[in-house]
């Protein structure tokens, strides 16, 4: 059986505001820049999923799309849309929500819930030229 990825692409916005507490005022601008602006701003995020599989002779799908349309959105899209990554997401918490930080969180969220379903990349969108790429580990 060919082994095949499918990819579904959703869009979410958010606020954060790029911050290390354990450093000062002066160190945060000094590394994040516009991004470490108190009063926080936003960012329209494009999150693509991948999940490879062999093709099911029954189906000829390897995962039914709008299945995974339904997962990503109901176990992430619906908690970080419209939220502030700092206040109000709870598998960010603790950490600095950068996208790096927001991929990996959303990779720990979706690998078993796709499960048996192998998810294999999480690319993630937090501006037109910037992306981040995550494939576990
Ligand atoms: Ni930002």
């Amino acid at each position: 059986m060919p082994s095949v990825t499918v990819v579904r692409r959703l869009t979410f916005n958010a606020a954060h505001r790029v911050h290390n507490p354990a450093l000062d005022d002066l160190e945060n601008a000094r590394l994040f820049g516009k991004c470490n602006n108190p009063n926080w701003h936003g960012h329209n995020y494009v999150l693509e999923v991948s999940v490879t599989g062999d093709i099911e002779s029954r189906t000829g799908y390897v995962l039914d799309l709008a299945r995974l349309k339904e997962i990503v959105n109901r176990e992430v899209i619906d908690k970080v849309d419209h939220r502030n990554l700092n206040l109000d997401v709870d598998f960010m918490r603790d950490v600095i929500p950068t996208t790096e930080n927001l991929a990996v969180g959303i990779w720990r969220i979706l690998a078993p819930a796709l499960a048996p379903a192998r998810l294999t990349l999480i690319r993630l969108w937090e501006s037109e030229n910037n992306r981040v790429e995550y494939s576990g580990g």
